[in-house]
């Protein structure tokens, strides 16, 4: 069977990464969370005190970033990996939340994750997630999926996400960072968040998880 490569865009927390991952492990896909990637590049500039303005530092900071994925069989999780150190978890957390799409709007930064994605695609058969992977990364995937959902959803499931790692933070908190996120990533020159033409649009606010991996998996039988 020939393989293809799902796209799936959209806001945060409206089940992308979660949906993705499930779908891939399925069809025995690949999976890549980009997020993850403008994440880690936050949290080495932040590491090497790169100023977010300055070009030269920016650049020279790019060269040194090493991002991989890591399977931990004992965990059944995969691990984002900052120059082979396991950064996950710390990737994850508010204060990094609060600054990576400033960082992610640095046309620099972009060029150097956008081109790193697409060598990650050469081999066919992945699911990668994002915000510009079929308007940018993929244009010609096979499957793109745009996901939205109501903002006070995507903060509750948020905060639950980061209660669950033990990090309590208030709905307000979340649902001010959700909307900065937004407005940033919709209004940057380069590549901004945007539903591609020919991507379905998905609500996920009244789905399950469950709901929307099936979704997914029923697109892409159709397309198989
Ligand atoms: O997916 P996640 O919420 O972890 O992404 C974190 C941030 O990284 C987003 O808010 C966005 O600013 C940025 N991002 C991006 N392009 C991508 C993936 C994420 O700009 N392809």
């Amino acid at each position: 069977m020939p393989k293809i490569v799902i796209a799936i865009d959209g806001y945060s927390s409206c089940g992308k990464s979660t949906t993705a991952k499930a779908v891939a492990a399925k069809m025995g896909y690949g999976y890549i969370d980009t997020g993850a990637m403008y994440r880690a590049v936050t949290l080495f500039f932040l590491q090497e005190r790169v100023s977010f303005s300055n070009k030269k530092e920016i650049e020279a900071a790019l060269d040194r970033i090493h991002i991989t994925f890591k399977h931990n069989a004992r965990t059944g999780k995969n691990e984002t990996c900052l120059n082979g150190l396991n950064v996950e978890e710390e990737i994850r957390k508010m204060y990094i939340s609060n600054l990576v799409s400033e960082v992610s709007a640095i046309p620099e930064v972009r060029w150097a994750m956008v081109a790193q994605q697409q060598k990650m695609g050469r081999r066919r058969g992945l699911v990668m997630d994002g915000r510009d992977i079929g308007t940018k990364v993929f244009p010609n995937a096979e499957i793109k999926v745009f996901m939205t959902a109501e903002t006070y959803i995507r903060a509750k499931r948020r905060q639950q996400e980061l209660l669950a790692k033990g990090e309590l933070v208030g709905l307000e908190e979340i649902i001010k960072n959700i909307e900065k996120r937004d407005l940033i990533d919709t209004t940057r020159s380069e590549s901004p968040l945007v539903q591609a033409p020919d991507a379905i649009l998905l609500d996920t606010s009244h789905m399950t998880i469950e709901e929307q991996v099936d979704w997914v998996i029923e697109l892409a039988d159709r397309r198989l």
